[in-house]
């Protein structure tokens, strides 16, 4: 489902700096890291490591996480299926831009369904720029045990409707290109991913 294009007589301006350039400016090339999986899977706290570990490797990174972003640009959003799409749509469009900069964005975030997430992926490649799904396979049990915000407590007593895993759909990736099950360290994933992407 793509949003209506109400830009209208708009001109796209291309940069003058090539992809090489930028390359031999920032010594990287830009990229996205997309990590999927339910609320309490410990996306977040491994975007946190990610972002660390690259960033004292001279690799520059950047986190754009969903409750951060649900601070700012996505905080008019809510969380019925339209509106997580429209979620995963612009958190893409921003990583897209950080990626082209040069950076490795680093993107934390449910993204339930997987035709938003291969639409962000597609967007990658008409760019020309990488894009690395990790699923982070914690079963609901193990992220209800863990509930770091009290919210499946919620979900469960009825004060939330509509959460991730509870009384809502989470569609698991068939092929990412990372699976990290419930039992991986941050740091130990962290490497990983790392070892993956540089
Ligand atoms: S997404 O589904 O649209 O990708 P996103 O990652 O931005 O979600 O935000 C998820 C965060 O919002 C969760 O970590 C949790 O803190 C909070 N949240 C609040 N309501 C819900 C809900 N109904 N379902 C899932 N997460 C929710």
């Amino acid at each position: 489902m793509d949003k209506p294009q109400r830009s209208t007589n708009v001109t796209y301006h291309s940069s003058a700096v090539t992809r090489e350039e930028r390359l031999a400016a920032t010594g990287h090339l830009g990229m996205t890291v997309w990590l999927t999986g339910l609320s309490g899977s410990g996306k977040s706290t491994i975007a946190v490591e990610l972002e660390h570990l690259l960033t004292t490797a001279k690799i520059p990174a950047y986190m754009l996480d969903g409750d951060n972003l649900r601070h700012g640009i996505n905080g008019d959003l809510g969380f019925d299926a339209t509106s997580r799409t429209e979620n995963v749509r612009r958190a893409g469009e921003v990583a897209l831009l950080f990626a082209d900069a040069g950076m490795v964005a680093i993107v934390p975030l449910i993204s339930p369904y997987s035709a938003d997430r291969d639409r962000v992926r597609a967007r990658h490649a008409e760019m020309g720029l990488r894009f690395v799904e990790v699923f982070i396979d914690a079963p609901i049990e193990v992220c209800e045990e863990r509930d770091p915000k009290g919210l499946y407590k919620k979900a469960r007593a009825g004060e939330i409707t509509g959460f991730t895993g509870i009384d809502d759909p989470y569609e698991a990736p068939e092929t990412p290109e990372l699976v990290i099950d419930a039992t991986s360290s941050p740091p130990e994933t962290a490497e990983r991913i790392k070892q993956l992407i540089t």
